[in-house]
């Protein structure tokens, strides 16, 4: 795939912020033009590199498209989904703003050489718990179990895109390459004005008083969840999202205390500690 100097890529595991820090990177780049933010869907404006991976194969694509019952609207919206990402982004005008969940060891090997990249962390439990509910909210991935089970399959590394820790120390070992702005989702959470500041100094965009207030207005929880250009909303008029989730949920930092008992909690402490030890990565603290 070939890169331009000036792509912008924003890299995360899954549900770790990445469209929160999507929409924060945009605005930056195209000079706060919030009308143009809001007349796009943030998944065209900033396509999804692999997106298209789950119709990885043509019995993959074909379940997809059965599962549309005949309904056109869905299939052409599952057609464009399909679409090869680097087939997208090779038509888009630059600069070109890529989300993607591939680890870097994944990614074009000049990546950091020659483009940009906001890569978030957040703590792997309270990832695991918005993972659970994210593939309860997308109906068409059929899952059905409990968050015992997929906190089994997660730290077991049997998902799409882990293993986790992996993922996050080869973003850790870049940190410090003039490329990378590595951030926390957690730091995002406890003081986004200064997040603000550090990716718009990363992108070399000044930013006054005036518009850092208003761009945290813009990506407050609550005026997030409600921003259909950003919240997948619209994806469930065509029935693809379960009725009691939703994509922007609840956006707090140690909730994963509420789903895991003593046994998984001090298994999941281990697991982490057992990860991190040799390295100087941390996770957040006050957790
Ligand atoms: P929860 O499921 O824990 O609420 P991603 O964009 O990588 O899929 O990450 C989704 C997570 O980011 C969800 O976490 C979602 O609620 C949270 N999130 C999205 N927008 C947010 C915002 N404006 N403020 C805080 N958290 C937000």
């Amino acid at each position: 795939m070939p890169l331009r100097s000036d792509d912008i890529f924003v890299v995360t595991f899954p549900k770790s912020g990445t469209t929160w820090t999507q929409e924060l990177v945009w605005l930056i780049g195209n000079d706060f033009n919030y009308e143009k933010a809001a007349a796009k869907l943030l998944t065209e404006r900033f396509p999804f590199l692999e997106g298209s991976l789950f119709f990885n194969g043509e019995k993959a694509k074909k379940a997809l498209l059965d599962s549309c019952n005949g309904d056109v609207v869905k299939m052409k919206i599952l057609e464009e989904m399909s679409k090869p990402g680097y087939e997208v982004v090779e038509k888009l005008p630059s600069p070109r703003y890529i989300k993607s969940h591939l680890p870097l060891s994944l990614l074009p090997p000049s990546l950091l050489d020659t483009t940009k990249v906001v890569y978030v962390a957040r703590d792997p439990r309270d990832v695991a718990v918005s993972y659970f509910h994210h593939n309860r909210l997308f109906t068409l991935g059929g899952f059905t179990g409990d968050f015992e089970q997929f906190w089994e399959s997660f730290h077991k590394d049997m998902l799409d895109w882990t293993p986790y820790f992996e993922h996050l120390k080869e973003a850790w070992d870049k940190r410090n390459h003039p490329n990378m702005l590595f951030i926390f989702y957690e730091d995002l959470l406890k003081d986004l004005p200064e997040a603000v500041r550090r990716v718009a100094k990363f992108l070399n965009k000044p930013v006054n008083d005036e518009q850092l207030e208003r761009l945290c207005n813009h990506l407050n929880f609550h005026n997030f969840k409600n921003n259909k250009s950003v919240n997948n909303e619209p994806m469930r008029e065509f029935g693809f999202l379960a009725e009691n989730e939703s994509f922007i949920r609840k956006g707090k930092a140690g909730g994963w205390r509420d789903y895991f008992d003593e046994k998984m909690a001090a298994q999941a402490q281990r697991w982490i500690d057992d990860n991190l030890r040799g390295t100087d990565l941390r996770l957040p603290q006050k957790n």
